[in-house]
């Protein structure tokens, strides 16, 4: 379902070059839930940035659903994003002159769904995450963790075969840790393949894991 074959990324800052992933394979089977574990700056957020098509890796190969993408120019990328992905980012990236439904339901626009249906759609996943009563507040309206968990149901909306969650966790309250653990759970229920970042493993997260794979300094940890 995911296959990285031997990726490197690069980031040049300035005059400072950072080798930000090592040469690194992974392969994710459909329908399982891995956990991406290390050190602040080992590559966790590369990697998510990598499979979910919003960086390209400086050397290596990338296939998504046996397609692979590697060498696909960008708007044929954006398209694989669009239609196999939902990304919850670790900084929730909500547009703040939108409310918060409105932000949910982005990812519908270029699919030429309406307004009426969008708003429905959008108001079933708010419910899901207990944020139906924040549907019309502004994105820039909202606590921490109630825009996490927007960026969560903005991230479903598409219903995408792949889930890819930086530091889903991180932000909220236990109460919630559990509700979006919960959810997490039902997606893999539902066949989903699901691949997040975490600095470290919340107990109600790690018993829906199939494995944790280990970062550290760009490159993954054999065990
Ligand atoms: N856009 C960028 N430009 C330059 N360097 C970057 C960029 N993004 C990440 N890096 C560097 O790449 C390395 C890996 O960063 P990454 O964000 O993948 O780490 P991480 O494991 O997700 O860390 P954290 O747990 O703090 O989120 C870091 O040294 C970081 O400074
Ligand atoms: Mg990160």
């Amino acid at each position: 379902m995911i296959r990285v074959e031997k990726a490197t990324k690069n980031y040049q800052s300035g005059k400072v070059k950072v080798r930000a992933l090592d040469n690194v394979s992974l392969e994710v089977k459909k329908g399982e839930f891995v956990v991406l574990s290390g050190p602040s700056g080992s590559g966790k957020s590369t990697m998510l940035n990598v499979v979910g098509c919003l960086t390209r890796i400086t050397e290596g190969r990338l296939w998504l659903a046996d397609q692979e993408v590697s060498h696909f120019p960008d708007h044929f990328l954006a398209a694989v994003r669009r239609e196999k992905i939902g990304f919850i980012f670790q900084q929730f990236n909500l547009l703040s002159g939108y409310s918060t439904w409105e932000n949910v339901s982005f990812p519908l626009l270029p699919l030429g769904i309406s307004e009426k249906e969008r708003r429905i759609r959008a108001m079933k996943l708010l419910e899901e995450l207990n944020l139906e009563t924040r549907a019309d507040f502004m994105a820039n309206e909202l606590s921490g963790g109630e825009q996490q968990r927007a960026a969560i149901a903005r991230a479903l909306i598409n219903d995408p075969g792949i889930i890819l969650a930086d530091e889903p966790l991180s932000n909220i309250d236990m109460g919630h840790i559990r509700m979006v653990s919960d959810l997490l759970g039902e997606l893999k229920k539902r066949g989903k393949t699901i691949l997040v970042s975490s600095h470290e493993l919340q107990t109600p997260m790690a018993s829906l894991l199939d494995r944790t794979v280990y970062f550290d300094s760009g490159k993954i940890l054999v065990p």
